[in-house]
């Protein structure tokens, strides 16, 4: 096949991610492996993609403070496209800033840094809700007990680094679906692709969740460090987590994106 050097590379993801992710609404029983199989092409476009391709330049180091960097705010989106498949845009995060622990119910997705390091801290819901059977532990502090319908077990998958010569950090509906993300060392900007885009009238609105201390780490956190080096980061823990509100310190604004135009 010849080389296509003239087609913007941001509009052969779009592409891609379409051909990818089509026909995903009509088998969305979990079964991935033809999303798996197709989603190679993606995963190697995507891996190729840069601030420049996206007319972005990394911004420098500057961190909220005084009076304007309390109204701006702390993680901006860049609209690129959307159709019913999937969703991508760009987000930007300032110096320190986080995108708290959220979900992406049902949902695929594919996040590529173009500047900066991000911090990415995965997670998964081990059921359905809790269920009678399911004793929860001791929190600290302890939860109200209204909050219990909140809550849920799960699983921290991995806490991983990525910068702009990493490949993209994926998620799937049964894997790494719940993510925080945080800025390290400066300012942040990714590739965000979802399939389907998030659409609450469709049953996928966007949750956020908070890790609870257990009673039980709270006395192991009493140990010194030498007694915990043992556990290494990328060790798969049970956690539980309780659905909140949108966190008051985040919120996210809308910058226009400066790119080649796509067109699906
Ligand atoms: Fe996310």
């Amino acid at each position: 096949m010849p080389r296509d050097n003239k087609t913007p590379l941001i509009q052969k993801i779009a592409k891609q991610a379409y051909i990818t992710f089509k026909g995903l609404k009509s088998s969305s029983n979990g079964d991935n492996k033809l999303v798996a199989d197709k989603q190679d092409e993606l995963i190697s476009l995507v891996t190729a993609v840069r601030a420049a391709d996206l007319k972005i330049a990394p911004r420098k180091s500057k961190p909220g403070s005084g009076a304007a960097g309390l109204q701006s705010p702390p993680v901006t989106y860049m609209h690129i496209c959307e159709t019913e498949v999937f969703s991508m845009g760009v987000f930007l995060l300032r110096t320190g800033a986080s995108i708290p622990l959220h979900d992406h119910p049902d949902m695929n997705g594919m996040l590529k840094v173009l500047y900066g390091k991000v911090s990415v801290r995965c997670f998964d819901k081990l059921e359905d809700n809790l269920t009678v059977k399911t004793v929860p532990p001791h929190f600290d502090p302890p939860l109200a007990p209204l909050q219990t319908a909140s809550l849920w077990r799960s699983i921290l998958r991995s806490v991983a680094e990525y910068s702009e010569n990493s490949g993209p950090c994926l998620l799937t509906p049964l894997r790494d679906n719940l993510h925080q993300i945080d800025a390290v060392e400066g300012p942040a900007a990714f590739l965000d692709i979802l399939a389907p885009p998030y659409n609450p009238d469709d049953g996928r609105d966007c949750h956020y969740y908070k890790v609870l201390q257990t009673v039980a780490e709270r006395e192991t956190d009493g140990k010194s460090s030498e007694e915990q080096q043992g556990e290494e980061k990328e060790k798969e823990e049970d956690t539980w987590l309780l659905e909140i509100p949108q966190p008051e310190d985040f919120w996210c604004g809308g910058e226009p994106y400066p790119g080649p135009a796509v067109s699906i």
